[in-house]
Formats: structure tokens, sequence, C-alpha cells
């Protein structure tokens, strides 16, 4: 039985907090972890698919122009070339999954350096690799002196959306405290442990493909489109994936190139991205420039507010970085001014990198947040809690659950947060930057609210209750690392009364119901729903064979107990399994409301007083985004997000060449992300609510709340140890001496 549920009605059940198996809620360890880390788990390059050939892609070394010859003939004859492949369906751009679709580039048209224009095939892939450096071709390119690459200097187009209310000018002259600023941020790449990787088979009727992907219901329609096949004779398989951050949404050239090369070969068929190939080719996220302004009345509460930014993009992608979508709704001011204009470049798509908007966004007016606080001498929490809108600023809607305010206050108390220095001594007094040093390093602290908005998409699973007593959730969900196999086993187990082991959670496979994929922090809550939802109409059956009301049924270990009986799952079932499928689509409870999680961060750095050099000595984070699925799991999300903080703030930025707009530092040697030596202990607090409008099982959004502003509490950390304030980040120790 199917059934479709329109998330219409707040969720005011509350039964998940008192159901009997207790397995939700709880840290459940993921049940991928140990074959993972056994290194049993394959991720999309290393299925054991019998004979297959290997594939690697060739860049264009110009950044803009027109291919105009491939000899193919230049490789065919050394050792163990099958093929050239320079099919036009393969040299395009990486979709951007939910940012929207590329533009249709002409035959052998480049748009940025390093673009796929060809696939060599061969035997083994040092034969391949060997023949894609060989391979000779001829182009035509364009001056790169005038190839726009600065977006400093760019043609720029303003973004949709844009909110301009009141008079800003006004309200900053008018103000009895204001800041208006400048901060810049540079582009990051994901940087997911996997690279991006492929192997395609074609039977001659069906291609199937396993694939590092975070969005299969969307993928299988892309790659069935770039391939020209209907979706009925395209699988795809992920079942692992080593992390996507955004740069796995949509589908990249080497799913493509490998999928069109099976098909012609009709060959399996591998393609792994080199490292530098990741961070030439997929979707980067947009440098930002931005002005914030921030105008106070003498009571501290914003009378305007603006946010300015310029990020850049590819000529022809519509979507810029949302660097705006916190501010929005995060504070008030009835004078405002948000918007983004994107300045037209010719650097790889630009596209969602974790937190698109947020992680950018927050960092920099959580940073001026402190500059206000600072000018009107109060203590930046005690800004932040004066500022807390009754209703959406922009479109008045009300808020679903909130806690902002406690997150701030329980966060403070964990970190020991002290409003008047950093000694541990309270002297009531604001707080003074270069106030306490250790030897060659000034120690300070710095705090910064997070948000992140939260969405709920469409999403379905199927589960079977099995005549043995045991449970199978099937959706081609993703687990990209995020602890989906655990959460969705914990939702079936809690619904079924069944422990772990009892529950097989199959997800990463398109011939499976249709799941929302992972993406913008809306797996666990959208995905979760479906299972919730479908596991409630197996209950109902349930309770149908035993003639029983389904709300009086307890669930446990196997036995289902209701007022006038129990027996077991196995006896009711007779033989028989119960199979169903639940479509949850978001609707009224959750559109009518701004909805988003939030949370804060607390950082202490030390700043040493000779390099410049910057160490974050601890950090804490509390967030709340409604119910917790898991704690061992969101914590983990939380953690991860934290340390992008540390990167964004410290290390993290692209850097690319002025005269050929080539990337500079495409790998991990180059690209700094913090290691394990620059992360120290996290504290994270969960902030438990329930939000009865961010989905029926009343979670929201986790994955991405971990990094939007925590890169703001270290520069402010940094100021209050050194009193430099600074507006770039990456703060490296150059700028900060
Ligand atoms: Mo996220 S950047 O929507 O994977």
């Amino acid at each position: 039985m199917s059934d479709v549920r329109v998330f219409d009605e707040p969720a005011t059940d509350n039964r998940l907090d008192d159901m009997k198996q207790g397995v939700l809620g709880k840290p459940l360890d993921r049940p991928d972890g140990p074959v993972k880390v056994a290194g049993a788990a394959p991720y999309a390059a290393e299925y054991d698919l019998g004979e297959c050939v290997e594939g690697v892609l060739v860049t264009a070394p110009f950044a803009r122009g027109q291919i105009t010859a491939i000899d193919k003939a230049s490789v065919l004859d050394m050792p163990g070339v099958i093929a050239v492949l320079d099919d036009p369906r393969m040299i395009t751009r990486p979709a951007q999954g939910t940012a929207g679709e590329a533009p249709k580039q002409k035959p052998g048209q480049v748009d940025y350096f390093g673009q796929p224009i060809a696939l060599v095939v061969a035997e083994t892939f040092e034969q391949a690799r060997d023949a894609a450096k060989h391979l000779a071709f001829e182009y035509d390119a364009d001056d790169n002196s005038e190839i726009p690459f600065d977006p400093a200097t760019a043609e720029t187009e303003e973004s949709d959306g844009a909110t301009r209310k009141g008079d800003l000018a006004k309200a900053m002259s008018d103000a009895a405290h204001s800041v208006d600023l400048i901060f810049t941020t540079e582009g990051h790449n994901s940087a997911a442990m996997e690279p991006h990787a492929a192997m395609a088979e074609w039977d001659g009727q069906k291609l199937t493909v396993h694939a590092a992907l975070q969005m299969l219901n969307y993928n299988h329609g892309e790659l069935a489109d770039a391939v020209g096949l209907p979706t009925e004779q395209v699988r795809i398989l992920a079942r692992y994936v080593g992390g996507g951050f955004g740069s796995k949404l949509g589908v990249s050239p080497e799913t493509v190139a490998a999928s069109l090369a099976a098909m012609e070969l009709g060959r399996t068929v591998r393609v792994v991205m080199s490292r530098q190939q990741v961070f030439q080719d997929v979707v980067r996220r947009s440098e930002t420039k931005q002005r914030l302004r921030l105008a106070a009345g003498a009571d501290g509460r914003l009378i305007g507010l603006g946010h300015e930014a310029r990020t850049s993009n590819l000529p022809g992608e519509g979507s810029a970085e949302p660097v705006v979508q916190a501010t929005a709704y995060l504070y008030p001011g009835e004078n405002r001014v948000l918007a983004v204009e994107n300045a037209t470049v010719h650097r790889m798509t630009a596209g969602s990198v974790r937190a698109p908007g947020e992680a950018v966004g927050m960092q920099c007016l959580e940073a001026a947040m402190d500059e206000l606080a600072e000018a009107m001498d109060i203590d930046p929490i005690e800004l932040r809690l004066r500022n807390i809108p009754d209703e959406h600023p922009g479109d008045g809607k009300p808020y679903s659950s909130r806690r902002y305010a406690e997150c701030m206050r329980e966060g403070a108390k964990a970190f020991g947060w002290d409003s008047g220095n950093t000694s541990g001594v309270w002297t009531d007094g604001p707080r003074k930057p270069r106030q306490q040093r250790e030897g060659d390093w000034w120690i300070g602290t710095g705090m910064a609210g997070a948000t992140r908005i939260h969405l709920v998409g469409r999403a379905e699973a199927r589960v079977t209750l099995k005549a043995d007593g045991t449970a199978l959730v099937e959706t081609d969900m993703t687990d990209i690392g995020t602890g989906t196999y655990a959460i969705l086993n914990q939702m079936a187990g809690e619904m079924l009364g069944l422990p772990a082991e009892k529950v097989l959670v199959d997800l990463g496979d398109t011939d499976h119901p249709y799941g929302p994929g992972s993406g913008g922090s809306w797996g666990a809550s959208s995905s979760g729903s479906a299972v919730y939802q479908t596991c409630d109409m197996i209950r109902d059956d349930i309770a149908r064979k035993v003639n029983a009301d389904a709300a009086t049924l307890e669930f446990k270990d196997g036995m289902v107990r209701w007022p006038e009986g129990e027996k077991s799952l196995v006896d009711i079932m007779g033989g028989e399994d119960i199979v169903h499928q639940v479509r949850f689509k978001p609707g009224k409870a959750f559109e009518d409301y701004a909805t988003a999680s939030y949370g804060a961060f607390f950082a202490e750095v030390a700043v040493n007083r000779w390099t410049g050099e910057t160490r974050v000595r601890r950090m804490t984070g509390a967030f709340g985004f409604g119910r917790v699925l898991n704690p061992k799991t969101a914590r983990s999300q939380c953690i991860g997000g934290m340390v992008w903080c540390i990167g964004s703030a410290l290390t993290e930025a692209l850097h690319f060449d002025p005269v050929d707009g080539h990337l500079v530092n495409c790998d991990l040697a180059e690209y700094h992300v913090p290691v394990h030596r620059d992360v120290p202990h996290m504290d994270v607090l969960l902030v438990e609510e329930r939000d009865a409008h961010g989905s029926p099982i009343q979670a929201k959004g986790a994955g991405e709340l971990g990094l939007c502003g925590g890169a703001g509490a270290i520069a402010n950390a940094i100021y209050n140890a050194c009193g430099v304030r600074m507006h770039d980040f990456p703060m490296t120790p150059d700028r900060v001496m």
C-alpha cells in the first residue's frame, strides 16, 4: 500500500518520546561504521565488477575559447589505449544539484581553465593517464587580457529577491551606534575525502552506474538526460559516499564520461578524478565581498540593517551564493537593504558548498555584531538578546521554535564565557582586548550566533515488516558520512519495536523509492518523516490484526502489547510480510512558518605576538535543531561544521592566477583544510526542542548549522586576544601581523 502525506498540520504528536523500544534519540553507533573502518565498504570506484577499463579526463589548458580538433591518433597507438572520447555531451560544466541547470555549451566550448574536453580510455589507469597527458588537440583560445577573471572588476548582475525597505542611510545617521564595514571571504572547495568517481556498465539495454553522488533521485534524471536514455534504462547506486558537502549534489563530468564510454565501448568503465581535477572541475564556493551596515538605537535594538554582497559565477549561471539568506530572518531593523550582486568571471562553476550562504554570510554578520557590541559597550550576547525579532522582518511569518537565546546562554555557561574579561575573574566591566597573555601568546575569546534555514522536502520510503520479525527500509536516500543508516534504523526500530540488528536499511539505489537526497540539511528530517509515517501504516495494520486500538499498542523487542493481551510480531504476522510506502511532502505546517535551526559558538584562541599565528585552543557550540534523532551522529555533524569554521577563519582559500585564470592551489597540500593538529577539544551542547513545524518528527536540519557563523567567533576572539580587527578571511598570519 502506498500513501501520500502532506505536512499541512503542525506535528503535535509526541509519541516518539514515550515509545518502549527507546532507541530513537540514543547514541546508536553507525551500522556502517565497522565496514567502513575495516575497508570493506565499497566507495564508487571500488566495486568488483569483473573486467573494467579505465578512463582519465583530459582538461583544457586555457580559460575561454574553442577546441577545434582532437587528434585521437596521437595516442591510439600508445600501450593499452582503447579509445578517445570527445562526445560534446561529456564536455559540460558540472551540474549544480538544487542550484539549477547548467546552461548548454556549444560543442567544444571551453569556459574555464581545467574544464574536461575529452576522455582517454585504456586497459590500465597508468596507461590512460599517460595517454591523457599526450593527447594532442588544437584550440582557439581567447586573449587572456580580454577575459574577465577578477570578480572585483567584472560586470555584475543583481540576484533576485533583494530587499530594500525604509531608509537605511537615514537610519545610519540617526543611529546612536552604528558600524559600516567591508569584509571579504575567499573561494572554498568542498574537499571531500572521496574524489569524484564513477564505474559504469552497459548491457545494451540498461546503464548501471556506481557513483559518488548526494541526490540520487535528482541525479537519475540528470544522468538520463545527459546520455539520452529514459530513466527506466538508468540505475545509479551510491551505497557509500565519502563526503559530499555540496560537490556531489549534481552529476559531475566523470559520471557522464564513464557512462558515455561504457555505452560506446560496451565495456565497464571507471573514471576517477585526480585530486587536482576535483579542485578544478567541481563546484566552488564563490569568494565574497560583503558590506555590513548595522544601525542601533540607544537601547541597542537595530533600526537599520544592511547586508550587501558581491559573489561570482560563470557566464550564464543563474545562481549566486545566497550570502544574506540568514540575515533576512535573524535580526530586526525596519530600514533594510539585503542584496547580492553576482559578477561574471571565468572560473569553474560556483555552486553549493556546505551551508551555501550562511557559512560565509554569518561569519561576517557576526563579526560585525561584535564590533557593534563594542561600540555600545555591552556584552555581545546581550546585543544579540536585544535583537531577536518577534516575526520574520521580511515577510511577517511567525517563527517556529527558535532556541537562539537558550543556545547563547547555555553555551556561555558551558564555555565559561565571562562578560567582563577572559581571566576568569568577573569584573562586571566591558570586555577589552589584550587582557591576557601567556608568554608569547595573546589569549582571547569570542562568540557568534549560528543559524541556518531549515528545509524539508519530498521523501519516500518503503518499509517491509517481514514474517520473520525483521524490517527492511528501502529508499534512494544517501548516507554521505552523516549517519543516515543509523537514524533510519532507529526510526524504524522505534516505531516497530525492534533492536538495531533486526532492521536493515538499504540506501543509495535509484531502484528504491524517491529519497530526498543528502543536501541542504534536509535529509534526516525528510527521510526520517517518510520512514516514520510508513511505519505508522504498519502499526495500524498490526492493530487491525489483533483487534486493538493502534494508539494503545506498545512495540518492544519483537513483542506487541495492548491492554487486553500481548503477542510476538512473528505470531501476529502469521507468515506474511507487511509492506507499505509513503510519500511525504512539505505543506502549510512548514511553509507558513519561518523555520530555522539556531545555535551559538564560543572560541578561545592564542595569537602569537611575533608571528601572528593563531591557534584555536577550544571551541564550544550549542545548537538547537528540533528533535535529536541520534546525539552521536548529530554531535559529529556539529563538530565537523566547527572544524570547517577553523578552516574558513584561518586557512582555506582558493587562489586563482590573475593572468590565465587557473586555480593555483588545487590539492590538499596547497589548499589548507584544518588537520588534526589544528583542531582542539570541541564541546557540543545539544539544546533539545520539538519543532512542530520543522517536520512530522519535529526534527530540523543539523548538517550545516555547525559552520554557520563560527568563523566569526574565531575572528572576534582574535580581536579580543590581540586588539587587531580584521575583515578579510582567512586570517592568515601575514594578515594578523
Ligand atoms: Mo549541501 S552544500 O546542500 O550538500
